[in-house]
């Protein structure tokens, strides 16, 4: 079905001190007043379980009302609210699935002016199709001229219909909204013999391209986006199509009017991509092609920096795996699933908090996990959902993000507003985890996903158990924040015989849990269940691991997390920097060597390349080598702890956060036999720093210089 464009002229001779629109238009919505588009927002509102929850957008409109005649008009796409092509994870069969629908409300000076009521007209025009998945066509010759002007002539408009609402609860969306963040030109481009065209923006990201175009009316551009190419010079979708069943895959069109330049963008679907492929004919010209980055609107907070290039471009290709995972809700990848994978999530939900002032974001997806837990406390792999998952791609592993992300945001920005508003709903999904345990092992669930060699991957038992035990610490601590001292004790005691159990299980002895793997390791010292007595020994035994395989990976999502921090966490940040560095098969370096520009999902890179789950590394880079740390004890940073490392063969770095106070700095050098360190920290806030030759120095707000001759170390 096409998207309907809305039309409601009215009249307003009062003074104006101040105007609002209150619009909730699904799936997507854009708004205009006197032809001036309200807001700079794209694929708005951000997507929920649209019959538990439905976000609505606030907009000052003063500057564009008039005096006397004005006109409103809006255009609604499907989004998620009408996934009206088959794909696996049944979205096209979401018992909330409709036609879009639009709830408008105009005040002037605190007073309803105008109302979403049977007063508005309606009719189809120029976007024939639009799929979130699909991409979007655009006829041209349709377009609905002047239906934006006051005395436009309405009367073949249909008059719009009451219809029943999606059913949630409706919700003002406080997050910022998706916007353009950035236009790139592409870097190179290609002719294939047929005569199609291959642009390249040298970057993988999510969005969309604007062409400008001109030739004759009626012929069609086709837009093909992917981030192959095939040895032949041609595009493939081949590593990225195969879960979306029912019509094209990213690719839009646009339907030539013939009338000069025509400049065009879709507006209701968007894409991953590096590459694009236009098919046209001979007589059409492609006068211009720019790439749309789209991504929820959240300030960068932060940067990372150092001598070591292979570190600059992984952080490169994190930011942009995660500006390309965060359209609204964090995703998996932007193109094959735009899933709110919860794994996904919280691998790299400190990634985020470091480097994006993201945690209102996070804040709004983790109360969709409230709409979507079933009553027994079950939480389904992917937020939201159509009913989809609750049987496969799920777990601990991944559900966790319901007690790992609130806690993350707390630690780092010191806003506990998640966890006091989901404390029953984390709790519910913990005894669920009590009710599926037995003996307090849980066995259910994803484990080391995309690990390099599964049989060096421990069972999901392992990994599942783990979190269910850091789950109830987690959930103590909650309990402790919002002054619920039963349950405090309560959670503390069953984590306790968890832990237990669990090394009862897996622990052989000797340094070793389970096979002896990475993941088995990294997962005991990071999740918190080795005992005091044996953790010199594991850790000496991950250590000999890493050493033997030559520093190459042998994990996957989960295990990455683990190792990397475990062996920071216990004195060797050398290890972690070696393991990320290295540019063979596999691990993150090699990436970089195969020229990514993006994180990818798989080591090989035979899955889709703009992934964010083995994302930490930049959380990594900004805790163990900038050495900015957060104090569980003072969270969101009123007190922090500065503890840089340098190791290896790393001369220098520059690390910098912006908190909620104001601007952290931890930048050093090494000189000859020197460590010479700038501290920053803002205003209200105190700090210890830790140099390498152990010495603690606690600094209030202010920059310091401090330096150490390694000679007398
Ligand atoms: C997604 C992953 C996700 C996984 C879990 C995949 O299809 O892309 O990133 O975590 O499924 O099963």
């Amino acid at each position: 079905m096409p998207a309907p464009f809305f039309r409601k002229v009215f009249e307003y001779n009062g003074k104006i001190n101040d105007a609002k629109v209150y619009i909730c238009g699904i799936g997507y919505y854009e708004l205009y007043i006197n032809g001036n588009k309200i807001g700079d927002n794209v694929l708005s509102p951000v997507v929920s379980c649209y019959d538990k929850r439905v976000r609505y957008i606030v907009h000052d409109v003063k500057n564009y009302i008039l005096k006397g005649k004005n006109v409103i008009g809006v255009i609604l796409g499907n989004g998620l609210y009408n996934s009206h092509t088959p794909e696996v994870w049944h979205f096209d069969k979401a018992t909330w699935r409709d036609y879009p629908k639009l709830l408008f409300e105009l005040e002037i000076n605190g007073e309803v002016i105008i109302l979403s009521d049977k007063s508005w007209k309606i009719k189809n025009g120029p976007i024939i199709f639009d799929g979130l998945r699909n991409g979007e066509y655009y006829d041209a010759n349709l377009e609905l001229d002047g239906w934006q002007d006051i005395d436009f002539d309405d009367s073949d408009w249909e008059n719009v219909t009451i219809v029943p609402p999606p059913g949630g609860i409706l919700e003002e969306q406080l997050m910022p909204s998706c916007k353009i963040m950035e236009t790139l030109q592409p870097v190179k481009n290609w002719e294939l013999s047929d005569g199609s065209i291959i642009f390249d923006f040298g970057q993988n990201f999510a969005g969309w391209v604007r062409i400008v175009v001109s030739g004759q009316k009626g012929k069609e551009v086709v837009i093909k986006y992917s981030e192959k190419i095939k040895e032949d010079g041609d595009i493939t979708q081949e590593n990225i199509s195969t879960l979306v069943i029912g019509g094209e895959f990213q690719t839009d069109k646009y339907i030539l009017k013939g009338k000069g330049e025509e400049i065009w963008e879709p507006r209701f679907t968007y894409h991953g991509f590096q590459y694009v492929k236009i098919k046209k004919d001979n007589e059409t010209k492609i006068k211009r092609i720019e790439g749309r980055v789209v991504y929820t609107s959240f300030e960068k907070i932060g940067k990372f920096l150092s001598s070591n290039e292979i570190l600059n471009k992984l952080q490169h290709c994190t930011e942009w795996s995660y500006k390309s995972n965060f359209v609204g809700i964090p995703t998996d990848c932007p193109h094959r699933e735009k899933n709110g994978w919860t794994g996904d999530a919280h691998f790299a939900c400190e990634t985020g908090l470091y480097n994006f002032n993201s945690s209102k974001a996070y804040q709004t997806w983790i109360d969709n996990f409230v709409d979507v837990q079933r009553p027994s406390g079950q939480l389904p792999g992917i937020v939201p959902t159509s009913g989809w998952g609750y049987n496969w791609g799920n777990g601990p592993a991944w559900d966790s993000a319901f007690l790992l992300i609130p806690w993350y945001i707390y630690l780092y920005t010191g806003d506990k507003t998640s966890i006091e508003k989901n404390y029953n709903a984390m709790k519910k999904y913990v005894d669920y985890l009590t009710y599926m345990a037995d003996d307090y092992i849980v066995d259910f669930g994803l484990g080391d996903w995309v690990c390099v060699n599964p049989e060096n991957a421990p069972p999901v038992s392992l990994i599942s158990t783990s979190y269910y035990y850091v789950d109830c610490i987690l959930l103590s601590k909650f309990a402790e924040i919002i002054g619920k001292t039963g349950d405090k004790i309560k959670y503390r005691k069953l984590a306790e015989k968890i832990k237990n159990s669990f090394n009862k299980v897996f622990y052989k002895g000797d340094g070793i849990y389970d096979n002896g793997g990475q993941t088995a390791l990294g997962c005991a010292l990071y999740q918190g269940l080795v005992e005091d007595t044996e953790k010199e020994k594991v850790v000496k035994k991950l250590v000999e691991n890493i050493k033997s395989n030559n520093f190459k990976v042998d994990f996957g999502f989960p295990g990455s997390k683990f190792v990397i921090n475990a062996l920071s966490e216990n004195g060797y940040v050398d290890i972690a920097y070696k393991l990320i560095t290295q540019t063979e098969y596999p691990g993150w370096g090699y990436w970089v060597k195969q020229g990514a520009t993006t994180l990818w999902e798989t080591w090989d890179g035979n899955a889709s390349l703009n992934h964010i789950a083995f994302g930490d590394i930049s959380a990594w880079m900004y805790k163990y080598l900038g050495g900015i740390l957060p104090d569980p004890e003072k969270p969101g940073f009123k007190h922090i702890i500065i503890k840089p490392n340098p190791v290896c063969d790393l001369k220098w770095v520059i690390c910098e956060h912006i908190c909620r106070f104001g601007k952290i700095l931890s930048k050093w050098e090494r000189k000859k036999d020197e460590f010479l360190l700038e501290v920053e920290i803002p205003k209200n806030t105190t700090a210890e720093v830790i140099l390498p030759d152990s010495t603690c120095h606690s600094i209030k707000n202010g920059v310091y210089k401090f330096v150490v001759n390694f000679n007398k170390v």
